[in-house]
């Protein structure tokens, strides 16, 4: 049975992410730190869907965390087909205002732990020749985001290192892909601050729907999806302005 660990699999588009991939067959691997929500969704899925689930928790904002969760997934002699890269944070507000942990906590989870994992984990599906890595970005990747500056910065590194690794993976038989939602509902809404803002609010997706979207395209080989005709308006427009006249919108829509 082929293996999927899937990152921030406790709550959100992880956890249907999980969902999506144990319907689809795969033994799932669910990291996080929330052990009882895991445990919950190890149970759900193994009744629902009759394939096996593992929770290995974790801080995923550390170097420490992350090794851990490498060394626990050997220990454990488990041999991971696909990885979702999937755990993410966001903080609204100027940067000189915000603390610069979360700041950088933001950066580690984003960027260094993604890279990290995949750095890690890569090796052995390339030599297996099937596979691949599901990162989930966000449309936040196309332009700058004024009032939350580090989290689109983090995004846009997600998408062009997606799309970097994918050139270099090319005739592998490996699938790599960069899932980009727009407004989700999920915890990230209340978490990172951007829940209040008329721009979010007003156009959220389900995270079952983004899941299912970003799921099908894995499966497809999809260099990017972008789930939800609105978010790919977004995007395409985005294609078509000026940068600094994405930035200014984007700003003014996330005053703080
Ligand atoms: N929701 C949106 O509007 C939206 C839009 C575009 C992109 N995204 C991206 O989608 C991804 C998933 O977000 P979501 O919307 O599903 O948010 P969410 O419900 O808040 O889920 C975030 C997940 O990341 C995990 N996580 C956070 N910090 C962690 C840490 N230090 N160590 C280990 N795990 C950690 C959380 O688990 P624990 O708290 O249990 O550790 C949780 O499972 C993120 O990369 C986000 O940037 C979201």
């Amino acid at each position: 049975m082929a293996t999927t660990l899937i990152t921030g699999a406790s709550s959100g588009i992880g956890k249907e992410l999980a969902i999506q991939f144990a319907a689809g067959g795969q033994y799932v691997v669910l990291v996080a730190r929330s052990e009882d929500k895991l445990n919950e969704l190890a149970d759900q899925i193994r009744k629902d869907h009759g394939v096996s689930a593992t929770v290995i928790c974790g801080d995923l904002a550390t170097t420490s965390g992350v090794d851990q969760i490498v060394n626990q997934v050997k220990e454990r002699d488990i041999h991971v087909d696909t990885l979702v890269n999937n755990a993410g944070m966001g903080a609204l507000g100027k940067f000189a205002e915000l603390s610069i942990d979360r700041q950088t906590d933001m950066l580690m989870l984003n960027v260094v732990t993604l890279t990290r994992l995949t750095r890690a984990l890569l090796p052995d599906m390339i030599e297996r020749g099937h596979g691949g890595v599901l990162n989930v970005g966000s449309i936040a990747a196309y332009q700058a985001g004024p009032n939350m500056s580090v989290y689109y910065a983090s995004k846009a590194y997600v998408l062009s290192f997606t799309e970097g690794l994918r050139e270099e993976l090319a005739g592998t038989g490996l699938h790599v892909t960069c899932l980009e939602p727009g407004p989700t509902e999920s915890s990230f809404g209340e978490d990172s601050g951007m829940g209040k803002l008329d721009v979010f609010s007003s156009s959220t997706m389900s995270a079952q729907a983004v899941a299912k979207a970003g799921y099908e395209g894995y499966c497809d080989n999809d260099d990017v999806v972008i789930p939800g005709w609105k978010n790919r308006l977004m995007v395409t427009s985005t294609g078509f302005l000026p940068r600094i006249a994405t930035r200014k919108l984007v700003g003014k829509l996330q005053g703080v």
